[in-house]
């Protein structure tokens, strides 16, 4: 299909735009596209300008569509470009069925879909269904309203504790810091889990379930793939809105874990159901969950038949570089899926992280492992996420605290620095900020001088950079036989090392031992680093056909 022919060249609500997107559908090789693809997150404020107002946008992404197409990536993942305050950066939504205009409209985003499908890449967006904004019509209505009105009912007010009632009516913190409560001039306190300007929903409330739905239906009769659903494990709350229980051995409140009544509550699973059957009647389409658990048999929960596709696995993104700690994250993941009908998901960075080079120990050290880990993250059986800049291999950033616009911040009282650092605009072209990601020398966060090299250009005509790398492990991922088969089976390795098997013949080995190791026998397809004389160094991955 050309771009022209693209449905959504014709108005998207339209009947023959609505026929043709059911054939874009049906025409794309299997609906289970996504259970190997590999999806590249775009942090759209990060990612590209396109306006020049030092804030990535929709437009920029569209400009680069080449380079994601040349990268290899399946799929994108967009975070909210929805209109918003901006409180915490688009996830707190004032509109979910519409364009920021920093970002864009609503016609730059068709835009942007049908020359992103026209490429061959599918595209998912954020559906953040915990919260709104506060400036969300819906809130502004329930604070005009009175206490115990239907428009306060689609938020969980309440009366406070205490005899004036002028204490929270419970024990929760934010997840950004300070009480998950804030007080109205009438005396109620409405529950926020995340920033006050994230007020939670009440998905007991069949309205605002049915809002969900008719925000998934929206975007997807436009043309999406998916959606990533934040908070997957928030939106349920306990009767009764319990304090939170403060753990045996340290007596503070743990965080998603036993005790934490904020999250996982067994009420989620309704809705997931819901949210399924809508994409159950758009084949082809599919929802990824952040889900934050402890257990590994409650993230199970999340991927029944009538759930989630697919739920990120956080495991690799926590693990130290440490040859058991991997392993037992790789196992525990494949334990958690294989009793559901979904594959694992990896994910080594994110918006929310320190990003992997620095986690690793930054500089060369860093950048080694972060070389090896996407060999090690791109050989394992399942869908892969690759957050902006991880093909680069960014670094994180330190930050002045002037510059710092992460809500922890302040709410911390300035003892968190928040999530800035990984979320610096990323390096195009050129030997200075703002290297090509904006025509406006004044980015939404500050980047440093000395990122030439770091640069997509630089590194594009570099053999031996990380772009490079990335490029060539897409592109057999996507090509090669090797790869295929759901299952892994590990391989005796030396102390310190990986290796492991696909059933399509595809072995990883990878040395965290501090020595180089002989490489086993195998045709060399792809290495991380040097593997001559037959050994392969410390820090270092090597994919082989066997
Ligand atoms: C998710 C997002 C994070 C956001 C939070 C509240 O964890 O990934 O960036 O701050 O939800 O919406």
């Amino acid at each position: 299909m050309t771009p022209e022919e693209h449905p959504l060249h014709q108005h998207p609500t339209s009947p023959a735009a609505r026929s043709a997107l059911h054939r874009w559908r049906t025409d794309r090789s299997g609906s289970d596209w996504w259970r190997d693809a590999v999806f590249y997150q775009v942090y759209v404020r990060s990612f590209a300008d396109g306006s020049g107002d030092g804030v990535g946008d929709l437009a920029g992404i569209r400009d680069r569509l080449p380079y994601l197409a040349d990268l290899g990536v399946d799929a994108l993942w967009i975070t909210p470009f929805y209109p918003s305050p901006m409180a915490d950066h688009g996830y707190d939504v004032a509109d979910p069925r519409d364009v920021e205009p920093v970002f864009g409209d609503l016609a730059g985003f068709d835009a942007l879909l049908s020359d992103a499908h026209a490429r061959g890449i599918r595209v998912t967006v954020d559906l953040v269904p915990n919260h709104s904004s506060d400036r969300h019509a819906w809130f502004a209505e329930a604070l005009a309203a009175a206490p115990g009105s239907p428009a306060r009912a689609r938020y969980v007010f309440r009366d406070g504790a205490g005899p004036n009632g002028d204490r929270p009516p419970n024990n929760w913190p934010s997840v950004f810091g300070g009480p998950a409560w804030t007080r109205v001039p009438d005396g109620q306190w409405y529950l926020h889990l995340f920033a006050p300007q994230q007020p939670d929903l009440d998905f007991t409330n069949p309205e605002v379930v049915a809002d969900l739905e008719t925000t998934m239906r929206f975007w997807l009769d436009r043309g999406v793939d998916g959606f990533r659903i934040d908070v997957a494990h928030g939106m349920a709350k306990p009767e009764g809105l319990p304090d939170m229980l403060p753990t045996a051995d340290t007596g503070l409140l743990a965080d998603h874990g036993p005790g934490d009544h904020r999250f996982d509550q067994d009420g989620v699973h309704a809705v997931h159901r819901r949210v399924r059957r809508v994409l159950d009647g758009c084949p082809g389409s599919m929802a990824v969950g952040e889900v934050w658990v402890s257990d590994d048999d409650r993230l199970a929960r999340y991927l029944s038949a009538d759930e989630l596709h697919l739920a990120f696995n956080f495991k690799l993104l926590t693990a130290e570089w440490d040859a058991e700690e991997l392993r037992t994250a790789i196992d525990s993941s494949l334990a958690t899926v294989a009793a559901t009908p979904a594959p694992a998901c990896w994910v080594l960075s994110n918006h929310d992280r320190p990003r992997h080079v620095t986690r690793y120990g930054g500089g060369e050290l860093g950048t080694r492992r972060a070389r090896a880990a996407a060999l090690l993250q791109l050989a394992l059986p399942g869908a892969a996420y690759v957050y902006n800049g991880d093909e680069l291999g960014m670094p994180d950033v330190d930050l002045p605290d002037e510059a710092l616009q992460d809500p922890i911040w302040e709410r911390s009282g300035h003892t968190e620095r928040g999530r800035d650092a990984c979320r610096v605009p990323m390096p195009w072209s050129g030997d200075e900020p703002p290297y090509g990601f904006s025509a406006s020398p004044q980015t939404w966060l500050p980047m440093p001088a000395g990122w030439g090299p770091l640069t997509a250009a630089a590194q594009a005509g570099d053999d031996a950079s990380m772009l490079s790398l990335y490029r060539r492990a897409l592109a057999l991922r996507g090509s090669s036989p090797s790869f295929a088969g759901d299952d892994l089976q590990w391989l005796p390795a030396p102390a310190g090392c990986l290796a492991f098997r696909r059933s399509g013949g595809l072995v990883c080995y990878l040395n965290l031992s501090g020595a180089p190791v002989p490489v086993p026998e195998g045709r060399v397809l792809l290495a991380s680093g040097p593997v001559d004389g037959g050994r392969l160094p410390s820090d270092t991955a090597v994919w082989l056909q066997t």
